[in-house]
């Protein structure tokens, strides 16, 4: 069991939030068929159309949170030869690997909790529909980013399903947070650019409607760190030896430039652009 991350006060009860889940989801699925479960879809959609839009059958494709989804099998059953179901339940994936029948052992099953895991590989495609909702601890949303940043490569996209603004405030008896496209774009940050979004309504299997948000975000390139040469001839910086600062010479105003795009060093993040300094035109 990892231990608690010391600047984040909030993994101190994360242990015990995780055994709760397992516990939960667990008793969930072993009390329960499909056709009594709220999120059963008979296609899964818009997953399969969007996992086919902006993933090519060779690209690694994971399932977060798939539970017993017939997503992964129609995929391999399509031509993806690489697809990953990770779930925290692992009576839920045996009754989607039960279901998958011969195309089973085509899939790569993986029981954990996504909140937990130093690592879960490379892929092309990460997928979540009606997980990242029930993350209503701002540790575990940051943990899940974290991994999703470190998995997903550049270029690949991230599709989250959550519950819209006017969808459910529970769910399989749990709190759950509702968000729009916006909303995931900010818990996801600057590593996701977000390319889709739609609002899906979908009909439980007991016939109630409920609102979705399907947000897709593209993991953004990374750029190389930006730093301006030295000049070979320049001295070494004189403030790191505690010398008073030398006062700048005064620009003139045809003078000015561009100031230096400040780049995210850790990242490589790509800098907001900077409207150009419009220059005053020449006097004749
Ligand atoms: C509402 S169900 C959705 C299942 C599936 N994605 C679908 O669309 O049919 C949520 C799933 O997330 C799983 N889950 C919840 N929290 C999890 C966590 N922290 N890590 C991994 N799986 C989790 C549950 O076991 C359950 O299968």
């Amino acid at each position: 069991m990892s231990r608690p991350h010391p600047r984040d006060p909030g993994t101190s009860t994360a242990p015990v939030r995780r055994r709760a889940r397992l516990q939960h989801w667990e008793s969930v699925y072993r009390e329960n068929a499909d056709a009594e479960l709220g999120w059963t879809q008979a296609r899964p959609e818009p997953s399969l159309s969007l996992v086919r839009r902006f993933a090519a059958p060779t690209d690694r494709v994971l399932d977060v949170g798939g539970g017993s989804s017939s997503l992964a099998r129609r995929l391999v059953d399509e031509g993806y030869d690489a697809v990953t179901v990770l779930d925290v339940s692992a009576t839920a994936l045996e009754r989607g690997r039960a279901a998958a029948g011969a195309s089973a052992d085509r899939i790569r099953w993986r029981v954990g909790d996504i909140t937990d895991q130093a690592g879960v590989g490379a892929f092309e495609l990460w997928h979540d529909r009606a997980l990242f909702h029930f993350l209503t601890q701002a540790d575990e949303r940051r943990r899940y980013v974290a991994l999703a940043r470190r998995a997903v490569r550049p270029r690949g996209h991230l599709i989250l399903a959550a519950f819209a603004p006017d969808g459910p405030e529970r769910c399989s008896g749990l709190p759950v947070l509702r968000y729009d496209a916006g909303a995931l774009a900010r818990e996801l940050g600057s590593a996701f650019r977000l390319v889709d979004e739609r609002r899906v309504t979908h009909r439980t299997p007991g016939g109630v409607d409920q609102r979705f948000v399907f947000a897709v975000f593209e993991r953004v390139r990374l750029t190389p760190v930006a730093r301006p040469a030295r000049r070979r001839d320049a001295p070494r910086s004189s403030r790191s030896r505690g010398a008073p600062r030398a006062p700048l010479p005064r620009r003139r105003r045809t003078d000015r430039r561009e100031p230096t795009p400040r780049v995210t060093a850790a990242l490589g993040e790509t800098p907001r652009a900077r409207p150009a300094t419009r220059r005053r035109p020449k006097r004749p």
